[in-house]
């Protein structure tokens, strides 16, 4: 039995701008299990990074708790790796030793060191280019050597903000089964922030859709269809549609999950919150 280790209970949060305060999330609820590989779409500016900052522990001025494995969230920690839309590696820097910053506050060996940064290189499919700088990788290389940064001290939970959206269709791809493989290797949880809502069906096992500013959470849906996962599967072209739903109507749907092989009605709008059985 899987238990949850992060807890997100009554998360308000709000920035001033100019003097006013500007509501950014508003009771976010949400309970992740250890393992679990959860999406989130929402329309631009609904407060999904600012959200994974808050998981992160880069921004602790909120309303509400978050706890990671039982621990209050109140500061970055190395059992939560972050990778960002940008790859943010060091120009000056090989991918190695980009890699190993990952381990800068880990106190091991350095032979050990060596060989977790060598595993990580491997896991990405990176290895012969231990030794180049970031302006010798492609765009995606660089995202794969920004993933091995943030899996490399091996965390708990692995916060991703928009990883792919910058590569074009084929590398995207690619790198969400690459992704996905590592993910059931590592056995990681997954938090992973995207606007395509392809990639949110495919590799989530739940998607959680935002509303717009302040974001609350519109729909919880479990993606049941099993792994390996068939991008041209039609079940997962059915969720797919729950999801557009609930994106372009956001108080339709609270939390739906689709039974395997069952036909999907889609619900009438219901007022936010309410279950919903499919
Ligand atoms: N440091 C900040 N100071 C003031 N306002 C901010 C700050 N960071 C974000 N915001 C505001 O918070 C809102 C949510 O921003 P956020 O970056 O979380 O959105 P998002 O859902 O990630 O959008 P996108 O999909 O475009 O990346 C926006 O209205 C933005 O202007
Ligand atoms: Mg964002």
């Amino acid at each position: 039995m899987q238990q949850d280790h992060l807890a997100v209970h009554a998360v308000t949060k709000s920035f001033r701008i100019n003097g006013a305060a500007v509501p950014v999330l508003d009771g976010i609820d949400l309970s992740v299990a250890s393992g679990q590989f959860l999406a989130v779409v929402g329309p631009s500016g609904c407060g999904k990074s600012t959200l994974l900052r808050l998981l992160a522990g880069l921004d602790t001025d909120y309303r509400g708790e978050i706890e990671h494995d039982g621990a209050r969230v109140a500061a970055p920690s190395l059992d939560r790796g972050i990778v960002f839309q940008e790859p943010r590696l060091f120009p000056w820097l090989t991918v190695e030793q980009n890699i190993a910053l990952g381990l800068l506050n880990v106190s091991i060996d350095a032979a050990a060191r060596r060989r977790a940064v060598a595993e990580h290189i491997a896991l990405v499919g990176l290895t012969g280019f231990e030794k180049a700088y970031p302006h010798q990788l492609s765009g995606g290389m660089a995202q794969r050597a920004a993933i091995a940064r943030g899996l490399v001290n091996r965390p708990g939970l692995l916060l991703l903000d928009e990883p792919f959206g910058a590569l074009d269709a084929l590398t995207r791809q690619q790198l969400q089964n690459e992704l996905q493989r590592i993910w059931s290797h590592e056995k990681t949880t997954m938090v992973l922030v995207t606007h395509d809502v392809d990639e949110a069906v495919y590799l989530g096992d739940r998607v959680i859709v935002l509303s717009s500013r302040p974001g609350r959470i519109a729909a919880d849906i479990e993606v049941t269809v099993p792994r390996p996962r068939e991008r041209s599967d039609v079940a997962l072209a059915d969720i797919r549609s729950l999801v557009m739903d609930a994106l372009e109507a956001p108080r339709a749907i609270a939390s739906i999950t689709v039974p395997v092989g069952r036909p999907i009605a889609v619900p009438a709008p219901q007022p936010l919150r309410e279950k919903v059985a499919v």
